[in-house]
């Protein structure tokens, strides 16, 4: 079994000529949600990734970042869509396909040059990725790496994400 036979395709979703990668036919399956757990717990216990704590994207990035925190014994902290922290906050605008959204993290979240390892399931055009990135850097922290399940590099989100120097790891990817 492959992590990239588990993903379900679904075309014209959310609209006409998008083929949507849907993850939640893989994660239902106990076996293929243990092997990407196990996939990135392989890459990240040996220690080369230098991090220390995992920051998680709204809302699928908690469905890994969760998992990965405790099997590699680093605390969680979530990135949310605007309005759902409680504590106070720091926000970051960005471009959407149309429009604009608002993702937000708790001040205190981390201290200044604090490592971090940005974990969401897929990275498509990046914005998303880059946004949760900003936020780190606000903080005065750093990001080690930015891990994904999947990578859809047609859609340019590698791209400009190595282009601004992050580092990207992803566990399969669809052309
Ligand atoms: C999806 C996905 C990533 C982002 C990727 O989340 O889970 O977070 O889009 O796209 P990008 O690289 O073009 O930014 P979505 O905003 O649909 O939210 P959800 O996880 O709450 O469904
Ligand atoms: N699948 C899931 N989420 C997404 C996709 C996709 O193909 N594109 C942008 N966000």
């Amino acid at each position: 079994m492959t992590i990239k036979s588990k993903i379900r395709t679904i075309p014209d979703y959310p609209k006409k000529g998008i083929m949507f990668r849907d993850i939640t036919t893989l994660i239902k399956d106990p076996v293929g949600f243990r092997l990407v757990i196990d996939n990135f717990t392989q890459r990240y216990i040996k220690g080369d990734v230098n991090f220390d704590v995992i920051v998680g994207i709204e809302s699928r990035g908690f469905i890994i970042g969760g998992a990965l925190s405790y099997t590699l014994g680093k605390g969680f902290v979530p990135v949310r869509k605007k309005g759902k922290l409680p504590a106070e906050k720091i926000s970051h605008e960005y471009e959407l396909e149309y429009g604009t959204d608002i993702i937000e993290m708790h001040k205190d979240a981390f201290t200044k040059d604090t490592k971090v390892l940005l974990v969401d399931d897929l990275l498509a055009t990046g914005g998303t990725a880059l946004a949760a990135a900003a936020l780190v850097e606000k903080l005065g922290g750093v990001v080690s790496e930015m891990a994904f399940i999947v990578n859809l590099p047609d859609v340019g989100g590698e791209k400009r994400l190595k282009e601004k120097g992050y580092k990207i790891f992803a566990l399969t990817k669809f052309e």
